[in-house]
Formats: structure tokens, C-alpha cells, sequence
């Protein structure tokens, strides 16, 4: 039965049809808020590429990349809806998304609390030696550590 979600599961690259109610929508679903479907846009049209998951003509899940295309590159916003978490989607998407990096020297990502697990399977690490700035003080209260240094 799972199998066959996942089988069914179509990916895309292609932004033009993104309803972006339906996007916004799936960003609150994983309970991310502060995503409205404005900036959304703005930030898939600005993105190297995209990654969406389609069940039937239901958007289940996403993923983006920002890169300069050689050296360097992100990877962002990787959500499955909560009622198909779990059975592979995840996987699919991050399939999609690591085959068109394949060249770029160095990918990388911030794993939210407890997924990290999720990317080491993939074959992903953790970086020893990243560092973030955030200009919300919610996710720099969950992400960063006090300064060691100054
Ligand atoms: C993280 C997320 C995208 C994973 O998607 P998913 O469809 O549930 O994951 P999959 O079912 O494809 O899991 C693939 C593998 O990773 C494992 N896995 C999934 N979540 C995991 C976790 N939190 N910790 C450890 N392993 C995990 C699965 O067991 C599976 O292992 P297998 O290949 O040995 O069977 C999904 O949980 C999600 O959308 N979470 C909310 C949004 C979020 O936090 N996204 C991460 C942004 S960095």
C-alpha cells in the first residue's frame, strides 16, 4: 500500500503550475509559519531549482536548491505533508535533489531538530565547523551556539 503511494508519487522541477495557496499551505502543514505565499514565490523563482512532490494533482511535499551552480550550493525547505511522512517521499525528493548536485564541490544544509538522522542516511555528515547568523531570535535560540571565541 505505501509502496504504492510512492510509486505514484510524480516529481517536477517545473514552477509554472505551483499554486502557491497550496504551497504555503504545505509549509503550514509541518507547522512553518512566516512563509506567506508572496515571499514563497519570490524565493522559488530565485531558486537554482526546485523540487516538488505531486499525488494525483495534490502537492505532498517539496524541496529547493540555491547554488552558484559550480562551487557551492544549499539545500532548503524540504517538506513532506505530515499524512504521508514516513513512507519514502522524503527519500524521493532528496534522490531528486542529490543527483542534480552531483557536481557541486561542496552542499550543504541545516537539518531541523531531529532530522538529522533523515540526511546521514541520504549520506550527508554533520560539518564540524558551520556557522549561521539569523536575524529571528527563535531560531537562533534552537540553532546556534554561544560564542566561543569573543
Ligand atoms: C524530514 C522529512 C522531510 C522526511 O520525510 P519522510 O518522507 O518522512 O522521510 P522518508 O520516509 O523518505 O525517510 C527516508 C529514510 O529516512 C529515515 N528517517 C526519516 N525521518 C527520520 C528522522 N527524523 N530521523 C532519522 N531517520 C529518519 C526513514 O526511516 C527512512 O529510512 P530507510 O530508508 O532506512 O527506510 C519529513 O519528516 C518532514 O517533512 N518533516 C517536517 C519538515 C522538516 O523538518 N523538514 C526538514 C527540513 S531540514
Amino acid at each position: 500500500m505505501k509502496t504504492n503511494i510512492v510509486s505514484n508519487v510524480t516529481i517536477t522541477n517545473d514552477i509554472k503550475n505551483i499554486d502557491w495557496v497550496e504551497l504555503e499551505a504545505l509549509y503550514k502543514a509541518v507547522k512553518w509559519d512566516g512563509f506567506p505565499k508572496e515571499k514563497l514565490k519570490k524565493a522559488y523563482d530565485s531558486s537554482y531549482f526546485v523540487t516538488l512532490a505531486y499525488l494525483d494533482r495534490q502537492l505532498i511535499g517539496c524541496g529547493r536548491v540555491v547554488t552558484d551552480g559550480v562551487f557551492y550550493g544549499a539545500i532548503y525547505d524540504v517538506i513532506v505533508h505530515p499524512e504521508f511522512q514516513g513512507i519514502g517521499i522524503g527519500k524521493k525528493i532528496m534522490n531528486d535533489i542529490l543527483s542534480k548536485v552531483d557536481d557541486i564541490f561542496f552542499i550543504h544544509l541545516t537539518a531541523t531538530t531531529g532530522r538529522e538522522g533523515f540526511y546521514e542516511k541520504l549520506g550527508l555528515r554533520k560539518h564540524k565547523t558551520a556557522m549561521a547568523r539569523y536575524t529571528h531570535p527563535d531560531p537562533a535560540k534552537e540553532y546556534l551556539e554561544k560564542a566561543k571565541t569573543i
